[in-house]
């Protein structure tokens, strides 16, 4: 990283540059004129202050990213409200700028991601603890839990894994979801996935771009809508398993919200799912 006429070159490879497509499709939709389905001023500060060429990932997806978002948010929304002072551990988090979106004045939050990635954010996006903290740490590397604090009970605790779960193998997802729901007893743990269709055309290179624009990093991981009960069964500690519906978008995005229901359009749609963990995980059958 250096800094030049007041703007930050950030050199990152791989699934960590990943994060500024995400932040770029933010920050896309947070600066379109009328209507929009984000507001995310800090994801606007950042692309502006970033030395990046970000016109190669496009703005395509910006929409369906911020309904993603959108969902995504109001279910962090809904731990902040229930538990008052709890803690949202954000793993891979990146650039993400959701502490703002969703900030109540008390919730606590930890981000955990590799230390390339925790080097770009702390410049950019300084911790200010004792509330808002980063790790440098694989979210495979349980050690991170111990951050978390021993003192706070597991239901004051949402583990996120946003954008995420998809480059890790299945085992290893669903091992962290697992050590997770033993970890924070009646906690929750919130991911999205891409479908299976759309993991196998990145792995046979058949949405690579033509003309060389960006070329996303290998997919590991991908599951249908359609099969998100089928997560329960990663540990007899998970008490359930939500499937979160996204919001409405504009022109052809209007029937996002039954998108689930429409079978062509099924096996294209990213999942987001909500799993909440037993209260007590002695007591798992
Ligand atoms: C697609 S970006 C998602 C960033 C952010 N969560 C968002 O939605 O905008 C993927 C992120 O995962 C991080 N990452 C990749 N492998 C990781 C690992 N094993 N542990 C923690 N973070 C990881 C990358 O550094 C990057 O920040």
């Amino acid at each position: 990283m250096s800094e030049e006429n007041g703007r930050i070159k950030v050199a990152l490879e791989g699934v960590p540059e990943t994060l500024l497509w995400n932040l770029y499709n933010r920050a896309a939709e947070a600066r379109r004129p009328g209507s929009r389905l984000l507001d995310d001023p800090r994801a606007v500060e950042l692309v502006d202050r970033i030395d990046y060429p970000f016109e190669r990932f496009g703005t395509a997806m910006a929409q369906w990213h911020a309904l993603r978002v959108r969902c995504l948010d109001d279910e962090v929304r809904r731990f902040v409200a229930e538990r008052p002072g709890g803690t949202v551990v954000a793993l891979g988090e990146g650039l993400e700028t959701q502490f703002w979106r969703v900030d109540d004045g008390r919730v606590r939050w930890l981000t955990v991601d590799l230390p390339e990635t925790v080097e770009v954010r702390r410049t950019l996006l300084p911790d200010d603890p004792p509330r808002r903290r980063s790790l440098a740490c694989s979210a495979l590397d349980l050690r991170w839990m111990d951050e978390v604090g021993a003192d706070v009970p597991g239901r004051d605790v949402l583990v996120t894994a946003q954008g995420l779960l998809m480059y890790l193998p299945e085992r290893d997802a669903k091992g962290l979801i697992a050590a997770c729901a033993e970890r924070f007893p009646g906690g929750r743990f919130l991911f999205d996935a891409l479908p299976r269709a759309m993991v196998a055309r990145n792995q046979a290179g058949a949405m690579d771009p033509a003309d060389g624009g960006y070329r996303a990093p290998r997919w590991e991981w991908g599951m249908d809508v359609k099969e998100y009960r089928k997560v329960a069964s990663a540990s007899p500690y998970i008490a359930g398993v939500r499937s979160l519906r996204l919001g409405r978008g504009r022109g052809p995005y209007a029937i996002a919200p039954l998108s689930h229901l429409i079978p062509g359009l099924r096996a294209l749609r990213m999942s987001i799912v909500a799993v909440r963990f037993r209260e007590e995980t002695g007591t798992a059958d």
